[in-house]
Formats: C-alpha cells, structure tokens, sequence
C-alpha cells in the first residue's frame, strides 16, 4: 500500500507543512514531516522531485547501488571486470568484478547469496551485516576488496539447517514479523555473544545497533538471552 501522501485524490490539510528536504553531501533527501493528509494538487512537481530523490537518496547510496548498477551493466561491466577470490561461509569463490564494489553486491549478486539484504546502503541500518573474521561489518559500505584474503561469514554460514541456538532462539519467540532486518540483526546478535556470551541489555542496545521498522526489538531482546542461554549450554 503506498504511503498516504503518496495517494491521489486525498487532500491535502490546508495547514499541511511543505516536504522537508535536507541535504546530504552532494545529494538531497526529501521526505513528508508531519502530514497525514495528502493531495493531488499540492504535490504536483514536489512528487516528481519525491521519487528522483528516493531513488538516489545520498552519496552512500549513490556509491553502494549506483556502482552495483554501473558493474552490472554488460557494455560497463568490462571496462570494470577484476578477478579475486573471496571465502565466503568456509568456501572460496572466484569472484569477476572490480574489486571496490561494495561486498554486499559481491556476496548477493557474484557469491548468489541472497539472505544478506539491501536497504539504506549507508551503513546505517544494519540489514547488510555480515562478519569478516569474526567482526560485524556492514557490508554495503565497504568495497569486496577488504575482504580479500578474510574469511566472510553470512547468515547462510551460520547453520546449514537454521538449528543453531541463535535460530532456534529466534524461531522460538517468532522474533521476525516482516524478516527484511533480521539475517542482519542476528549476525549483530552474534558477534555480540561471542564477545560477551550473558549481555545485559544494556550491552544488546549499544552493540546491536540495526534499525528494524517493524518495531521487534522487545523480541529480539528475549531471543538474544535466550540465545545466550542456549550457547552456554
Ligand atoms: S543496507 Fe547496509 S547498513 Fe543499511
Ligand atoms: S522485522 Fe520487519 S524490518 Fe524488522
């Protein structure tokens, strides 16, 4: 369903506040502040700006998506073309792509595997967390390269059969609701255990730092106690 403002034909509040833009480096996000009512005719030009602005919404994403789509563009994608190779989940990969595209693309779109998500691709979210020796990375804003001769573990690493404690945890208290986040709150979760395997939640809320929009964060406390509690066993 599209969001209100975005709705033809519903009216706009004539007190409603213009859309809010800032400004990121060299690019713009615009977005609605405060306006539960939308209309046809105050959007006009603010809608096309709108939905310019969500598709290249900052220089971060510019740099994780818009590289993606430059090196997988065939005419490009040969200028750009390098050869490495990346362990990934205990398994090398031979990898043809420039070096500097962001791991995140690498590992989706080169590797094939999928449960390592894309969403704000500014390392902001978390959705694209994945460990490189151990350490929680996000893996949209780092180029593959950094990972060359690194061992990189993904959600599809962590049990070939989803029965590892974590999982069974987070099976446990049906922690996802719509899922998008949670391969990349779980491997936070997980580097957060290995370090400190009884977090306080204090320790969950400053280490595990992903933004889930479906709000399961009360879940995703009780699955990563209960985690701990089954790991120690
Ligand atoms: S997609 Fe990488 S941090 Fe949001
Ligand atoms: S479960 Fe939907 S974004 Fe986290």
């Amino acid at each position: 369903m599209p969001p209100n403002w975005l709705v033809a034909g519903a009216l706009a509040p004539p007190e409603a506040p213009a859309l809010a833009r800032r400004s990121s480096g060299s690019g713009a996000m615009i977005g609605p502040v405060g306006w539960a009512g939308s209309g046809a005719h105050a959007l006009g030009a603010e809608v096309t700006v709108l939905s310019q602005s969500l598709a290249k919404r900052d220089d971060g994403l510019r740099l994780g998506a818009d590289n993606y789509y430059a090196t997988s563009d065939p005419a490009t994608f040969k200028t750009l073309k390098g050869s490495f190779d990346l362990i990934v989940n205990r398994t090398s990969h031979r990898v043809d792509a420039d070096p500097q595209t962001p791991l995140l693309w690498v590992i989706r779109d080169h590797v094939g595997l999928t449960g390592t998500k894309f969403s704000c691709g500014i390392g902001q979210c978390g959705a694209c967390t994945v460990h490189i020796d151990g350490r929680p990375t996000r893996s949209c804003s780092v180029p593959a390269s950094i990972a060359i001769g690194k061992s990189v573990l993904t959600i599809e690493g962590v049990s070939p059969d989803g029965t590892h404690p974590i999982q069974m945890a987070w099976k446990e208290f049906d922690t996802p609701q719509c899922g998008y986040c949670q391969s990349g709150m779980i491997m936070s979760a997980l580097a957060l255990l290995r370090e400190r395997p009884h977090p306080t939640d204090a320790d969950i809320d400053a280490r595990v730092t992903n933004a889930c929009r479906c709000g399961t964060y009360y879940r995703i406390r009780k699955a990563i106690h209960l985690a701990a509690d089954l790991m120690g066993k």
